[in-house]
């Protein structure tokens, strides 16, 4: 029988992306055979290993799910629960365990979230490779000027890369469109503070060629397949 690496595995049963799959094996969240395992590369094999996570078996095969999610603020993008906070999947009532978001969107931004148990999809999303740009809304209390356009399409240090904006416009007075393709935390209104611009309002429209639409906030619904193939092909708009 095959052998695979724990985090590999964890990751193809749908319990959470590669990277954190390899957290949840680090925090001693996972016994297989009855043993705590912290070494993500410890090689497991699904006909002759029990593995459990939070105490729960998993299994090597679930089917895979993925919904389109209009977040509402307020809920955060984590699995776990830190005290009382609401996280996004509080909002599902339905779909297998396992669930968890492609990326992040920050507590009080809205918008276009995808929620999946594939990993290796995930995975896809979100690596660099894919070359997927992101648009967002932004509404400040302020007239946006040329001048603050010019500074937020000059970009802005995020942790520690300068990240630069694809494109930035106006869409009326106190609301711009940015267009990113990274997916680092908080990029979004570190461009907006370097501008002088506060943020009242975020909102994710667009993930590559994939539009939020008129889903309503905290609603989710299956994506289809035409969907899914759409978040790899760009549509500007
Ligand atoms: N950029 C941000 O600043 N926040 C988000 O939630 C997403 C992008």
């Amino acid at each position: 029988m095959t052998s695979k690496r724990l985090s590999k595995a964890l990751a193809a049963a749908g319990i959470a992306s590669r990277r954190a799959c390899e957290e949840i094996i680090f925090a001693g969240r996972v016994r297989v055979n009855g043993e705590v395992i912290k070494i993500p590369q410890t090689l497991v094999d699904w006909s002759k290993d029990e593995i459990k996570v939070d105490e729960v078996a998993v299994h090597e095969e679930q089917k895979k799910v993925y919904f389109i999610l209009n977040k509402p603020p307020g809920y955060i993008c984590s699995n776990a629960r830190p005290g009382k906070k609401r996280i996004v999947l509080d909002l599902f009532n339905e779909g297998p365990a396992g669930l968890f978001t492609i990326g992040r969107l920050d507590k009080d931004t809205e918008g276009l979230l995808l929620v999946t148990n594939d990993g290796g999809f995930a995975h896809k999303v979100i690596h660099p490779s894919s070359n997927i740009t992101k648009e967002y809304l932004v509404k400040t209390p302020v007239e946006v000027t040329l001048e603050h356009l010019e500074t937020l399409s000059q970009g802005a240090r995020v942790d520690d890369k300068w990240v630069r904006p694809v494109s930035v416009s106006k869409v009326r007075r106190g609301t711009f469109r940015i267009i990113l393709k990274e997916g680092r935390k908080h990029e979004v209104r570190i461009l907006a503070e370097r501008a002088g611009l506060k943020v009242t309002e975020l909102r994710r429209i667009r993930i590559g060629g994939l539009l939020l639409g008129t889903l309503p906030l905290g609603e989710y619904r299956p994506l289809t397949e035409k969907e899914k193939e759409m978040l790899f092909k760009e549509k500007k708009c």
